[in-house]
């Protein structure tokens, strides 16, 4: 399919390519965005290294030293495009309330104005001088009944192979999708186009940025930012915002989850999903090495921050990792923290914003103790230690990430990549609370999960441009992901749950943790890391009715008897002082749960409010 699309410029579709609505779709937004030309990504190595290649020539890729970190690149973004911009991002459904009062809305006719329609509109002509690649990807196992398909189209080749690792994308794509399939369209630009004649950056972005979700016509359309989740739209945009609206129309959950699976010696398996907000330890947790003492206990990644979950024929839920790669947070990731990820990153890795070796590998904030004498920072500056200690450079951007392929995981579970998922025995919710929060407590029942997931605050993380540290309500770690109201999807949660218990199915226990309170010394009491295993431990053997543990004004905790302790010196005055619930700090906890729910008071579901009175009620007793 080699039609013209305007003057100069042809469709130039492989023989392969036989979707009508994916042909006309490519050809009216290339007649928009007008490219100097068009490439369809086959998803193949060859293409992928020629991208790369020609990313390395235009001096935003540099290729790291392959005898030290093979068939590896380095990219430094442009400092102003460093992070998720959730100030940037709407949620344009036709009624505002059905986006909610925890996201941007603007009406849809309007924002089709600004972006596409009004005489000025920012995608008018914003690929000029730029080729615009189309990257068919699936979200899911190729052809699984979860999966769903999308289709990025974008002007930057960094996109494209980013996408290359992190999704299934390429021809196979465009063969599952055939005639009629359904597809998620998804417009990216960097919003730079090039005048006859102009040098190009190596980073182009722009300072208009626009992050769009239109849940009713299931479209997304992002400008001005090259950035992670704000221009890999399988990511959050699709495989939460979208799916997210999908689930709830289609019964089943789009979820800021990492997953795993956990044998014990006796050699049973089980899986567990886990909510974290951005930069809380998801990658680490997925890939968890049990400590010295838990011999024949093995923790494998499914996934890392995404799951979408549906309920099977049998009554439990069923849960796979729409992704295929990792796009996590290098700086804090060691030998220590993190060995398998680490391991991961042995070769075949795209690096953004981390700091150069002289002898032309990397470095981030916490990858070795003692850091190299001499580094080029992620702004191409030079950077010591001597320098970082006078002025708190960082070598790094705190948000510095690293991106490759799930194969590369020497932990990958056997079953990442099976269509049918894994069924689900526990969800856990987490934040980051340096106070309050206990180490961990099991809901008495489902819908006293969905109130501890509902209610959760976390302190914010350089993963979102604005305030680091500040503690902000994030519902089921989901706030910036939620691609329609949030009391609408409490009440998804909670129908979710009726509709299982009614059909007889054991539901997954449901858990809250939060590894990260602080002594007075200002350090984390929690070891964390491989020592969480101890606490997933006890929560797999509550499952199976095998751990012991007490009530309190929060749920279930285990006490100092119930967790496995060999091989950590961690006294009982130090396990009382990570699991306690301190009252005063829970009636201020509990005014904070008030406010969040006057913000969501529209469709709130009455269970929460009565939950939180339960609470009170505990409380004073
Ligand atoms: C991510 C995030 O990139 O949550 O996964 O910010
Ligand atoms: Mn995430």
């Amino acid at each position: 399919m080699n039609r013209p699309v305007m003057e100069g410029l042809r469709l130039d579709a492989p023989a392969y390519v036989k979707n009508a609505r994916l042909i006309a779709w490519v050809a009216e937004m290339a007649a928009l965005a007008e490219p100097d030309r068009i490439h369809w990504c086959d998803g193949s190595e060859a293409e992928y290294d020629r991208l790369c290649a020609q990313l390395v020539a235009a001096g935003t890729f540099r290729k790291l030293n392959e005898a030290k970190r093979p068939n590896s690149y380095l990219a430094w973004s442009d400092p102003s495009d460093v992070a998720r911009v959730e100030d940037r991002t709407f949620i344009c459904s036709e009624k505002k309330e059905d986006a909610g009062p925890t996201n941007n809305w603007t009406a849809p006719a309007e924002m089709r104005a600004l972006l596409q329609t009004g005489e000025n509109a920012l995608f008018k002509g914003c690929m000029r001088g730029r080729t615009m690649y189309v990257v068919p990807f699936s979200m899911g196992p190729l052809g699984s009944p979860i999966a769903h398909i999308g289709v990025e189209l974008s002007d930057s080749a960094y996109v494209a192979v980013n996408m290359r690792l992190m999704t299934r994308m390429g021809q196979a794509v465009i063969d599952v999708l055939g005639t009629d399939g359904d597809f998620v369209p998804c417009m990216h630009t960097v919003g730079k186009p090039l005048g006859a004649g102009e040098k190009d950056v190596s980073w182009p972005c722009n300072a208009t940025k626009y992050i769009v979700h239109y849940p009713e016509t299931r479209e997304i359309w992002s400008y001005g930012s090259g950035y992670g989740g704000n221009a890999l739209l399988g990511k959050k945009c699709f495989a939460l915002r979208i799916a997210s609206t999908m689930g709830r129309d289609q019964g089943w959950l789009a979820e800021h989850m990492l997953l795993l699976g956990v044998k014990g010696p006796d050699g049973k398996k089980h899986h567990v999903a886990a909510a974290f907000p951005s930069a809380c330890g998801k990658t680490n947790f997925s890939m968890l090495i049990p400590p010295a003492g838990f011999d024949g206990w093995e923790v494998t990644t499914i996934g890392d921050d995404i799951a979408w979950i549906k309920p099977g024929a049998d009554g439990r839920l069923y849960a796979i990792n729409p992704e295929a790669g990792y796009f996590g947070v290098a700086p804090g990731t060691n030998d220590k923290t993190n060995a398998n990820c680490m391991a991961s990153l042995k070769r075949d890795v795209i690096f953004t914003n981390v700091a150069l070796t002289d002898d032309g590998d990397v470095w981030w904030e916490g990858m070795t103790e003692t850091p190299p004498a001499h580094l080029v920072d992620w702004q191409g500056k030079d950077w010591t230690p001597a320098l970082a200690k006078e002025t708190g450079a960082k070598a790094a951007h705190p948000n510095a990430r690293f991106t490759v392929a799930a194969t590369n995981n020497p932990v990958l579970d056997e079953n990442w990549d099976n269509p049918a998922g894994v069924p689900i025995d526990a969800f856990i919710f987490g934040g980051r609370r340096s106070t309050t929060v206990p180490l961990v407590t099991e809901a008495r029942d489902w819908v006293e999960g969905v109130y501890m997931a509902a209610t959760m605050g976390s302190e914010t993380t350089a993963a979102a441009a604005g305030a680091q540290g500040v503690v902000r309500r994030d519902p089921f770690a989901m706030l910036p992901f939620m691609g329609y109201n949030m009391s609408d999807y409490f009440a998804h949660w909670l129908a979710l749950g009726e509709k299982l218990a009614a059909s007889g199915a054991k539901l997954p226990k449901i858990y809250c943790v939060n590894w990260f309170r602080k002594g007075a010394d200002g350090k984390f009491v929690w070891p964390g890391y491989g020592d969480n295993m101890r606490v997933l431990k006890w929560m797999l053997e509550r499952v199976e009715g095998q751990a012991g543990g007490e009530e309190n004004v929060f749920g279930i905790s285990p006490r100092y008897e119930d967790l496995a302790w060999t091989g950590l010196d961690f006294g009982k005055e130090q396990f009382a002082s990570v699991i306690g619930v301190d009252k005063a700090a829970w009636q201020q906890e509990l005014k904070l749960h008030e406010e969040l729910f006057g913000q969501l008071a529209y469709h709130l579901p009455a269970e929460l409010t009565t939950t939180k009175a339960k609470l009170e009620q505990r409380l004073a007793a």
